[in-house]
């Protein structure tokens, strides 16, 4: 189930940036948006309630990790704010990501977090103490979020194929990391362009500064979403 919206990561710091960038766009435009915790952390779930008042669909990306019960509670909180996907470490178990995805209720997708793409293979060997390479920790998380009933994963697009080939083809992948042709990289270490991640197999592609930095916001995303839909 290919989402043919980019999702436009909202990475600013508050109510009134994020007003004025979707008002570049024109009324009839429903975008897809990420809300992260800077965002989330700074207006509450008011912006939530605004972003669905413009009739846009919303990831609220707080990667939640606790004790079982405390995140199903904390799901049941978000389902009642009409997200339509949001996230859990894989981390935090099996037993865990099933009572997310029970407060959470089926009308919204519920995705893990495998590895964050910040861990090397090194500190996950040194800190964490996993002794496999990282490639296998993010399949093992990847199928342990299957078995728990999600409905897919964050990952580079780099591991999509790797993904899917474990958990099969409808396990969706929603990858960060997106850079069109020629565009600046900026802390990313790894990229790949909108059209990559469409061979490739990405469910979903989540791309921020190439769009909400750009001269011209609304110009950037209509190229973007084109390169992603490009046969
Ligand atoms: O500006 P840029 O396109 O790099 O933004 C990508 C967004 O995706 C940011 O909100 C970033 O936090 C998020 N993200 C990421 N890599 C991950 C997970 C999330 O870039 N592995």
């Amino acid at each position: 189930m290919r989402e043919q919206r980019p999702i436009i990561a909202l990475d600013f710091p508050s109510f009134e940036e994020v007003k004025a960038f979707l008002h570049l766009f024109s009324k009839q435009e429903k975008l897809y948006v990420k809300v992260g915790m800077e965002l989330y952390y700074a207006v509450g779930p008011e912006i939530i309630t605004y972003i669905k008042s413009l009739g846009h669909s919303i990831f609220l990306d707080l990667k939640l990790h606790d004790i079982p019960n405390t995140v199903e509670s904390a799901m049941r909180v978000l389902s009642k704010l009409g997200v339509d996907m949001t996230n859990v470490h894989a981390a935090g178990g099996v037993e865990m990501m099933r009572s997310a995805k029970q407060g959470l209720g089926q009308e919204a997708l519920l995705i893990a977090v495998t590895q964050l793409t910040s861990t090397s293979e090194e500190q996950m060997r040194d800190y964490q103490n996993i002794q496999s390479s990282l490639q296998d920790s993010v399949v093992h998380y990847a199928k342990k979020a299957r078995e728990a009933g999600l409905d897919g994963v964050v990952c580079s697009a780099q591991e999509v194929a790797l993904i899917k080939e474990a958990t099969g083809k409808d396990f969706l992948c929603l990858t960060p990391g997106i850079r069109p042709s020629g565009a600046d990289v900026g802390d990313q270490k790894r990229v790949m362009t909108p059209f990559d991640a469409y061979q490739i197999g990405s469910d979903y592609i989540v791309v921020g500064r190439p769009i909400t930095q750009s001269d011209d916001p609304v110009a950037a995303y209509q190229q973007i979403k084109e390169e992603w839909n490009a046969e």
